[in-house]
């Protein structure tokens, strides 16, 4: 729990960290958040694609990912459009952006593995973000030079729309952070219901920065700061915070649920890292540089092993197989977890009991 905690405190100084940071660097970060989706895309096997969440080939998942940064600009430009310049217009694209987001967040943890889900949606509304600037926010302003330079009286449309877009990035902003940031919080991707996990962490940055807006409108006007948008995004967080606490099950009881089934022998547990990790940590491909293909390696790094498979269930990642997978194991197939439960219980049964861990 205190670990848990821990993780929180860590993702919330890191989100205000890179605002911070962002409000005194200026706007030229968005290209950094191509990248990004550059990797996901070149490794989309292994970082794109979760075979439990939707086993589909890296080819459609490329076009897929690619198809939620082009689809979501265009309906989300045909939004303002449409409804922008209309009466009470900024609500109603605001209403429908909003709604929109959470559509995309929900079809995006449908189909990809929540982590590059969680970095998917963030880069789509970034790319809309940057698209703002390149096709209204830019090209507003000429227009308004232009006018002013031929002496020409100044169409106020061209300001109207360009400030519509900043005022929208403005609050892309905080979502879009967080939406990038939680992808390496494996308790927030790996929820079940993760889409709902991350509507609300961008509901809640959406909800501070009008926090924000709304105080320096207040001081300007000489009102009362309107603080309850603040609090309003904080219960937010608090709502997840609760929402996804572990259930209080000790390493004990665990360990007595694997004594109950039985004592596990090293060659066991060497079959299960056989079978679900040493395609990604051996000789040839180390990743995070770690590799599992002999018993002594697997002794030496028993704690990262227990830590990443058994605790945070981050590993293996995206719960990949080897195929072609034994019938009889396949009993939890399908399900979320990383590992499945007989493969957990081995794991911990033979932690638990140090002079197994290696022979
Ligand atoms: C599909 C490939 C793949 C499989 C299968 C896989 N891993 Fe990993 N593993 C990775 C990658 C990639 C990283 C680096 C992740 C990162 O940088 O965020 C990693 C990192 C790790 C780390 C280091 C984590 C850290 O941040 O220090 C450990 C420990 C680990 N894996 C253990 C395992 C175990 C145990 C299994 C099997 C139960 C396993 N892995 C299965 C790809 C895989």
């Amino acid at each position: 729990m205190d670990a848990y905690l821990l993780d929180w405190v860590n993702l919330l100084l890191r989100w205000a960290h890179v605002i911070v940071a962002i409000a005194w660097i200026g706007s030229t970060w968005l290209t950094g958040f191509a990248l990004f989706t550059v990797l996901y895309l070149y490794q989309a096997s292994t970082f794109l694609i979760d075979k439990s969440v939707h086993a589909w080939s890296p080819a459609a998942a490329i076009a897929a990912a690619l198809g939620f940064l082009v689809v979501f600009w265009f309906v989300y430009d045909a939004i303002c459009r449409m409804f922008g310049q209309r009466s009470s217009g900024d609500r109603v694209v605001g209403a429908l952006v909003a709604g929109f987001v959470v559509v995309a967040s929900w079809l995006a943890c449908q189909l990809f593995a929540g982590r590059a889900a969680f970095l998917l949606v963030g880069a789509m509304m970034a790319t809309a973000m940057s698209a703002n600037v390149f096709f209204w926010i830019i090209p507003g302003q000429r227009k308004v030079m232009a006018q002013m330079k031929a002496g020409l009286a100044v169409d106020p449309v061209h300001g109207q729309r360009a400030k519509q877009r900043s005022v929208h990035n403005t609050y892309f902003t905080l979502p879009v952070l967080v939406a990038m940031l939680s992808n390496h919080y494996g308790f927030l991707y790996a929820a079940p219901n993760n889409w709902l996990v991350l509507a609300l962490l961008m509901l809640a940055g959406a909800l501070i920065r009008h926090a924000f807006v709304a105080r320096h409108k207040a001081l300007v006007q000489a009102r009362r700061v309107p603080w309850e948008y603040a609090a309003g995004g904080v219960f937010a967080l608090l709502v997840v915070v609760v929402w996804l606490a572990p259930v209080a099950q000790s390493r004990s009881v665990q360990s007595a649920q694997a004594a109950q089934v039985k004592a596990v022998s090293f060659a066991e547990v060497r079959a299960v890292v056989a079978q679900r990790c040493v395609m990604c940590h051996n000789e040839q491909l180390a990743s995070k540089n770690l590799q599992l293909h002999t018993p002594a390696l697997i002794a030496q790094h028993a704690q990262q092993v227990y830590q990443q498979a058994v605790v945070l269930k981050l590993m293996p990642l995206n719960n990949a197989r080897r195929s072609p997978m034994p019938s009889a194991r396949c009993s939890g197939a399908g399900s979320r977890r990383a590992l499945r439960r007989t493969e957990r219980i081995d794991m911990v049964s033979w932690f638990d009991r140090p002079r197994s861990r290696s022979h």
